[in-house]
């Protein structure tokens, strides 16, 4: 059956607006200010979550009439569903440049995705990672011989240290190596093709989390030469819920279906001793059980149809102007100090980290936020060990957030993050160097204090 509702065949804008970047929702969403009035909201927190494609909201409404259960129904909105989400596997291989016979399969998140693979691990799996990854790259392989590799300082030193570790391997069983594309805290490009070599020439697989890389970045599984790939929905345009892992499929057919249920198994009889007999399909519905999140696919398809038809290479040679501008702005404060691991020439997306002497980050986050209509991110950014070694501190504790816990000369305890991306107007970017400068120059305008962990101002 071929889908042919509004919703699969219209050709939705996806045209960059005159600032060349994409329109996003949110735009005209005006937020108060401590200090009275109201501004349009500032979202420079893309690397947490992202505002979604207005082309992906409407593609979804567009939809939604027609939504119907998946791999499942006999009814006409059924089967367009079922279309809808397997055409959607093929949107995302296209997208990542996938081999013909890697699979695609919906997760939930980077997160998910990259539990699934550890749960399909084989037997005795060595893994390697560098201790600077992402919590959801660094943590899922407790159960495997995880081996933590020390931070880099340089992309070469990163390639030498893979080397070196897996020169030392039990050359004869299964290894798996996991990287990040791009860090979510500076914001620097990881050497994933060469990282890919070195795995491969030990052999070795690698697997990319691309939550950070993929949407900012085209990314070619071919071109990396990487084994699978990982993202997030809602890091992509797409906050419905869904991720992906694509990949090579051979390590997730031998392993147990990731969670078992209904779409995962193929045939289920009772035995005669009163047991029951399974068998699980082969293809990516095998680690999908329950009903699929078809909404969620099928946004994240929209989203890459909408980056590619826009061209990804312009959108990325507008951010790299936004990187650019911020990176710029911070440099004229001295009091600033940008977080970076491979120094300042490393290419980078969109994410960028930093203290401020004399200043506690959280109080920071928070009068940006409050005086100025900026939302930013403040903390260790669920990559601890990276941040505490940018920070070249032992944050065991929180400082509070009225009084300013870094005095000149003493370390901060977190950071501040600003991420943006496709939907970023210049506007964002300048009013956030402007107020940088401002709060340095001048002090918050407003009293704050500590509420649950967070601070906010004080009434
Ligand atoms: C590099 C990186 N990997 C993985 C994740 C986890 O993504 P999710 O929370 O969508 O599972 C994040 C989230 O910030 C990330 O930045």
């Amino acid at each position: 059956m071929s889908v042919s509702t509004a919703a699969a065949d219209r050709t939705a804008h996806c045209d960059t607006d005159t600032s060349g970047s994409l329109p996003v929702l949110g735009r005209d969403v005006t937020v108060p200010l401590v200090t009275g009035g109201e501004v349009t909201y500032a979202a420079l927190d893309y690397a947490a979550s992202a505002p979604a494609l207005q082309r992906v909201w409407d593609d979804v409404a567009a939809y939604a009439p027609y939504y119907g259960s998946v791999h499942r129904g006999a009814g006409y909105l059924s089967q367009l569903s079922t279309d809808l989400f397997e055409n959607a596997r093929r949107t995302v291989a296209e997208f990542l440049d996938c081999r013909a016979d890697d699979e695609v399969v919906f997760t939930r998140s980077t997160t998910d995705s990259l539990n699934l693979l550890a749960a399909a691990l084989p037997a005795d799996c060595q893994v390697f990672v560098f201790e600077t990854e992402h919590h959801a790259s660094l943590l899922p392989w407790q159960d495997a011989r995880v081996t933590y590799l020390n931070a880099p300082r340089t992309p070469g030193e990163a390639v030498a240290t893979l080397e070196k570790a897996l020169a030392g391997r039990d050359p004869y069983g299964p290894a798996l190596v996991c990287v990040t594309g791009a860090s979510n805290v500076t914001g620097e490009l990881w050497p994933v093709r060469e990282l890919a070599a070195a795995a491969h020439a030990h052999g070795a697989r690698i697997v990319l989390d691309a939550a950070q890389l993929a949407p900012h970045h085209p990314v070619s599984v071919q071109e990396l030469d990487v084994d699978w790939v990982a993202f997030s929905g809602h890091k992509l345009y797409a906050p419905f819920g869904s991720g992906v892992l694509a990949g090579r499929f051979d390590w997730l057919r031998e392993a147990d279906p990731y969670l078992a249920g209904g779409g995962a198994s193929k045939k289920v009889s009772r035995r005669t001793d009163g047991g029951v007999d399974v068998e699980w399909h082969e293809s990516a519905a095998r680690h999908e059980a329950g009903s699929p999140n078809v909404i969620g696919a099928y946004s994240i398809a929209s989203a890459c149809k909408a980056l590619t038809e826009a061209g990804f290479d312009t959108l990325v040679a507008r951010e790299q102007q936004l990187v650019g501008r911020v990176r710029q702005g911070l440099a004229e404060v001295p009091e600033v100090r940008v977080l970076s691991l491979f120094g300042d020439d490393a290419p980078r997306v969109g994410v960028i980290s930093f203290v401020v002497e004399g200043w506690n980050s959280s109080h920071f986050a928070a009068a940006l936020s409050a005086e100025y209509g900026i939302g930013v991110r403040d903390g260790l950014f669920c990559a601890h060990p990276l941040v505490r070694t940018l920070l070249g501190s032992d944050p065991q504790s929180q400082g509070e957030c009225g009084a300013p816990e870094a005095a000149p000369g003493e370390k901060s305890l977190n950071a501040i993050r600003v991420s943006f991306g496709v939907g970023t107007p210049d506007e964002h970017v300048e009013r956030f160097v402007a107020a940088v400068k401002e709060l340095v120059a001048n002090g918050a305008s407003w009293n704050y204090r500590t509420e649950n962990g967070r601070c906010v101002p004080a009434a």
